[in-house]
């Protein structure tokens, strides 16, 4: 039950990280054309500080429940990660989890020193949106895969 429980977290936790990222790169990049820049501005404000106040929580929850389904169920497997190809899967979908994070806290750190430019987050923006699809197909392929 408490695994369950992890679990739906996770995955509602993930479809408002993937979500959000999926949004900023399919959606809010090509609407850079259409509209004027201050009003391109005014909005890309308003959404910043919403996903400001709403990321922290979303991550906190994605990486809590995480950490939660592993200590339950899979820390044997994490053990010997080169042994089974869900173990080898899953570290890797970890490891990419960790570079998200860093990508997070590094961005985080960059804004407090007001040195965030356009063309980095960008870049930081299409980067997560790599992770997040190699992340999905390891999340859900390891269940089936072997070798
Ligand atoms: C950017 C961070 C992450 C994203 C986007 C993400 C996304 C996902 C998704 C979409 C699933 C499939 C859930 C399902 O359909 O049932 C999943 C499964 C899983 N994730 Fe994550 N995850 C992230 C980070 C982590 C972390 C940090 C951990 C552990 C430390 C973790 C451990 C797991 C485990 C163990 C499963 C398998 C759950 C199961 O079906 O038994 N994930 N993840």
């Amino acid at each position: 039950m408490l695994y369950l429980l992890f679990l739906l977290a996770h995955l509602f936790a993930a479809l408002m990280f993937i979500g959000t990222v999926f949004f900023e790169v399919l959606i809010l990049a090509s609407v850079h054309k259409q509209l004027p820049a201050r009003v391109m501005l005014l909005v890309e404000q308003g959404i910043g500080r919403r996903a400001r106040a709403l990321m922290p929580w979303v991550l906190l929850v994605l990486f809590g429940a995480g950490i939660g389904m592993v200590w339950l169920r899979y820390l044997p497997v994490l053990a010997a990660p080169s042994s089974s190809a869900f173990g080898a899967l899953l570290t890797l979908k970890l490891i990419l989890a960790a570079s998200v994070l860093m990508h997070f806290l590094l961005t985080v750190w960059l804004m407090r020193r007001g040195r965030v430019s356009a063309a980095y987050l960008r870049f930081v923006h299409l980067s997560l949106f790599c992770h997040m699809v190699a992340i999905v197909l390891l999340a859900k392929s390891m269940f089936y895969i072997t070798w």
